[in-house]
């Protein structure tokens, strides 16, 4: 698929009843050839209006962290393991997420990370591992062969809970330091 096959496909796709509510699909925002590539859940209801990922309060705390570690949102690609916002924002089901993967695998094969971060528990069991604990494995770092894959806290756990942002900027901060790794690597190649 090109980019404009994978928007166009997104756009009219009615392979789940998410379809029939939804005002956008957001599909992902950022830098298509970004090095960094961010996971989150689905579209609440900001995205769902905008058509644009992460831009309602949860959104705006994710900015913060981005600003904090002194990396560009414009820099990393941005988007979700569903495209369509699930009603009152409840968890995706498993048959949303299976038919909505193929979108995701279409961006991960046009994107080409080389790191790529789940924002919450729900993106971590999807793409590291089923029994992904958000609390105890925060912060690992598995070795995909093309791409290295790690989850942090999902900016609206951090908006109910702010104990656990300190947690975050650490993670955050590892996330910078391999993309600044990675950018000196590219340079002297
Ligand atoms: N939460 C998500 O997981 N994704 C968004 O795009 C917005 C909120």
């Amino acid at each position: 698929m090109t980019w404009d096959e994978l928007e166009n496909a997104c756009r009219s796709c009615e392979r789940c009843t998410l379809s029939l509510s939804r005002t956008n699909s957001v599909i992902g925002c950022g830098d298509r050839n970004a090095k960094l590539m961010f996971v989150g859940e689905a579209p609440g209801e900001k995205e769902d209006l905008s058509g644009v990922p992460f831009v309602g309060a949860a959104g705006k705390l994710f900015d913060k962290f981005l600003m904090a570690v002194d990396i560009d949102r414009d820099s990393v690609y941005i988007c979700n393991i569903l495209k369509c916002r699930p009603p009152k924002n409840r968890d995706p089901l498993p048959e949303e997420e299976d038919v909505c993967f193929r979108f995701l695998e279409e961006q991960f094969r046009l994107v080409k990370p080389s790191i790529v971060v789940c924002l919450g528990r729900i993106a971590a069991m999807r793409l590291i591992d089923p029994d992904f604990k958000i609390t105890r494995d925060h912060g690992i770092w598995y070795d995909r062969g093309d791409y290295s894959i790690s989850a942090v806290y999902h900016p609206s756990l951090l908006l109910r809970d702010p104990g656990r942002r300190e947690a975050m900027l650490t993670d955050m901060k590892e996330i910078k330091r391999r993309l600044d790794a990675l950018e000196n690597r590219d340079k002297i190649d």
